[in-house]
């Protein structure tokens, strides 16, 4: 059940309408080129995507992002100087270049120039932008690792190894409220508020940046980047060993195993998906994830976003 592709066999495959994993510096997409409904409705199928949760539009660089832009760019420009190639990905008013499916039938569309080598070669020899989720089963954790793709999707996928991706979670979104003069941050990453700010203030928008909670956008689910087995959320500043004792007697019949966040916030964000992977592996087990006052800063923003989406169960322990 080994589906890797070479470089070469994926680029065909891709010219050809078919849809391949691919690797970004993020985590791994299930790409397909954005100017086939076929291609499209493929990538929706796989991931079991419901059609409402609109795709990302991978571009090879500014001025062909730009193409399908409509009004007024000299913002989405400006943070593209600064952060593309990168993980940010711009939701921004869309024209009729972008097909409705990609677009869950929004006028907006998500942009994001990639940065692993890997997919830049394939979009500049494609010439076409490729439309990407993350290579999951909807809810489930995203794979930073092309063994992962090959597994969620049982060898049925092609897949271009592209080693371990290097940020580990998904791309910052965010949308400019050019009205008035605000950026959201739709979903958290490692390109953090505190960079949007320094960029703004340094072209001289007069913009603030402002997380977009409570509020419905597509992929806003409260559940997602779920393991195979339960992640708890313990809330504690007590000793480890003292919430094991307490989750004891809470799941006597399961082994309580804990994600350590007991190093820098940029490496746990790294590891993050393929540490609660293998925590996982064992559907006797159950994880703990203790948070604590100490974890503050924008990257843990990220990480704490994502680890409470993918938990099923929380404890305040304090
Ligand atoms: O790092 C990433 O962004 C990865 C890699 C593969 O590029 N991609 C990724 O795609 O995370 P996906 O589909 O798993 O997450 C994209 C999110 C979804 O939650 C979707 O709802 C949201 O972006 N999105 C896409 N288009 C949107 C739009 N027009 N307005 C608001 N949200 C949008
Ligand atoms: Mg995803």
């Amino acid at each position: 059940m080994n589906s890797k592709v070479t470089y070469n066999q994926a680029l065909d495959l891709l010219k050809s309408g078919e849809v391949v994993a691919i690797p970004t510096e993020t985590v791994y997409g299930l790409a397909g080129r954005i100017d086939n409904q076929k291609t499209l409705e493929n990538i929706f199928n796989i991931k079991k995507r419901p059609s409402f949760d609109p795709l990302i539009v991978h571009c090879y660089k500014a001025s062909q992002a730009k193409q399908y832009i409509s009004g007024d760019i000299k913002l989405v420009e400006c943070l593209w100087k600064v952060f593309s190639p990168g993980p940010l990905t711009v939701v921004v008013p869309k024209n009729d270049k972008i097909s409705s499916m990609i677009t869950a039938n929004q006028n907006t569309v998500a942009l994001r120039i990639p940065k692993h080598f890997l997919v830049r070669n394939l979009l500049e020899n494609l010439n076409i932008p490729l439309a990407a989720p993350s290579a999951n089963l909807y809810g489930k954790l995203s794979p930073t690792k092309a063994d992962d793709v090959v597994s969620i999707f049982s060898g049925k996928v092609p897949v271009l190894d592209g080693g371990d991706c290097e940020v580990g979670l998904e791309s910052t979104i965010i949308q400019p409220d050019l009205k008035n003069k605000k950026i959201f941050i739709l979903r958290p990453g490692t390109i953090t508020k505190e960079h949007l700010q320094k960029c703004l203030k340094d072209n001289n928008f007069d913009f603030s940046v402002a997380d977009k909670k409570n509020s419905f956008h597509p992929g806003g689910q409260i559940e997602h980047y779920q393991p195979d087995v339960p992640l708890i959320l313990v809330e504690s500043d007590t000793e480890d060993s003292q919430i094991i004792s307490f989750l004891k007697s809470k799941y006597p019949s399961r082994f309580i195993q804990k994600l350590s966040l007991e190093k820098p916030p940029q490496i746990i964000a790294r590891y993050l998906y393929s540490d609660l992977r293998k925590l996982s592996q064992d559907k006797n087990n159950i994880i703990f994830v203790n948070r604590t006052k100490n974890q503050v800063g924008e990257v843990w923003s990220a990480i704490w976003n994502r680890l409470e989406k993918a938990s099923s169960k929380k404890f305040n322990l304090t």
